[in-house]
């Protein structure tokens, strides 16, 4: 081979690595030029969605994190079950619990009225997350943008991948940690539990059994929630102020007034107490950190460039 050809290869292949590691980073403008109006859009639909059920911005922040946990933030949490297909809607985490697809699809019909074919269901997921937290009071940043949907679900990654309410510390340090997170990562992200309900058949283990609990407080839930029926009665994950993003979800932490028995674990006299305590008096250091850690979360196993697809219609493949 003469020198100048292997020039051109080598070339050619470094371009070639250069192109592929492009396409594969998100970017804020994804859309400036094929989409410049979306998050506009996005933002004034949650506006509406919001005014209409506050509740919605905590559902649509849990959504978009089920989507990311689960083989990555690529929309997959959005498709139906069909006769031969298995979606993740009735996975354990999921199945009556997880709520917003009507908005989804609300938003996604606004956006393909605007620009036909353009914007991902993940990406109007992912803003639809960051828009509800800052409606509700939260800090705002900017949301990289260009992941593609799936053509695939995965129930059984859903059952496995998503934190469940009785696991302990370290079953939660290690469940972020399979996704590439952090334990301060983890703890920042739970501030999350800020906004937004739970049911009885989540908080019920933690308000019989556990006895790192308010004495107050459990007694006030044991009275909505019975030990052996009601699994859909809700409460407040912040039983101070669940309608707005703030520290409060801490506050309550170092008085024993955690909903879950996964919450109390982080303030339950082990590695992350110092965290937790920070934040209580920092309000501005759970925001800088929860923000970092909602895009660090918000790029987990996105599919970019040619992969996957632009869905027409969020709860099936093309
Ligand atoms: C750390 C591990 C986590 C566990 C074990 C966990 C568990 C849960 C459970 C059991 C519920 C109540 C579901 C129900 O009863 O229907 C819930 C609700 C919620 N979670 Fe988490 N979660 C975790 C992390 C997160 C993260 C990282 C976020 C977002 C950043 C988040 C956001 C929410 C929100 C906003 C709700 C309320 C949803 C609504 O009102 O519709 N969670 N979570
Ligand atoms: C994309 O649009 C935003 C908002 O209009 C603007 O601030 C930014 O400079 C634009 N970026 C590029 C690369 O066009
Ligand atoms: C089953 O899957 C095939 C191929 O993916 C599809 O063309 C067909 O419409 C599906 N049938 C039903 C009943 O969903
Ligand atoms: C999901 O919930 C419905 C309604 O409660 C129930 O009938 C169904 O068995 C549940 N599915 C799974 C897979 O648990
Ligand atoms: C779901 O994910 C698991 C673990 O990665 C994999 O073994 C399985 O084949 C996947 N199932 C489907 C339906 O993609
Ligand atoms: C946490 O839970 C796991 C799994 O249930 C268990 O093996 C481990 O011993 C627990 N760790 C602590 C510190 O309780
Ligand atoms: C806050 O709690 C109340 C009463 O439980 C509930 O009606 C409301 O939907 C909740 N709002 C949010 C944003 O969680
Ligand atoms: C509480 O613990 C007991 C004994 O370990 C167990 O049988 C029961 O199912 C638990 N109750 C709840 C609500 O988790
Ligand atoms: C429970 O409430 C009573 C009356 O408000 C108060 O005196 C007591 O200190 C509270 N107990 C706890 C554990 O917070
Ligand atoms: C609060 O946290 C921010 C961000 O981490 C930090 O810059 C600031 O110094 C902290 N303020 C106090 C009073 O500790």
């Amino acid at each position: 081979m003469a020198p100048s050809s292997f020039s051109f290869c080598y070339s050619a292949v470094v371009l070639l690595c250069l192109c592929t590691v492009a396409s594969a980073q998100l970017s804020p403008t994804f859309y400036n030029t094929s989409c410049p109006n979306v998050l506009s859009t996005i933002q004034t639909g949650i506006q509406a969605a919001l005014q209409a059920d506050s509740r919605m911005g905590a559902s649509l922040l849990r959504m978009h994190f089920h989507d990311c946990f689960v083989q990555g933030c690529d929309g997959s949490v959005l498709l139906d079950d069909t006769a031969n297909f298995t979606g993740e809607k009735t996975a354990f985490p999921n199945n009556n619990s997880l709520r917003g697809f009507e908005v989804i699809d609300a938003l996604k019909s606004s956006v393909e009225a605007l620009c036909p074919g353009v914007v991902s269901c993940a990406d109007i997921l992912a803003v639809a997350a960051r828009d509800s937290v800052v409606t509700l009071g939260g800090p705002t940043w900017t949301v990289p943008l260009g992941r593609r949907d799936s053509t695939t679900a995965n129930i059984s990654l859903a059952n496995t991948n998503l934190p469940a309410p009785t696991l302990n510390l370290s079953g939660l340090i290690t469940s972020f940690a399979n996704q590439g997170l952090t334990a301060a990562e983890m703890v920042a992200l739970s501030g999350g539990h800020t906004i937004g309900l739970a049911r009885c058949v989540s908080y019920r283990d933690h308000i019989y059994n556990d006895s790192n609990i308010n004495a107050n407080y459990s007694a006030s839930l044991r009275a909505i929630c019975p030990f052996s029926s009601g699994d859909d009665v809700l409460a407040p994950l912040d039983v101070a102020t669940n309608a707005t993003f703030d520290n409060r979800y801490y506050t309550n932490l170092l008085s024993n007034q955690g909903l879950l028995h996964s919450d109390q674990e982080l303030f339950n006299g082990g590695s992350t107490d110092a965290q937790v305590t920070s934040y209580t008096t920092n309000s501005t250091a759970f925001f800088a950190d929860f923000t970092s850690a909602m895009i660090k979360m918000s790029s987990i196993g996105v599919l970019t460039g040619t992969s996957g697809q632009i869905r027409t219609n969020c709860r099936r493949v093309n």
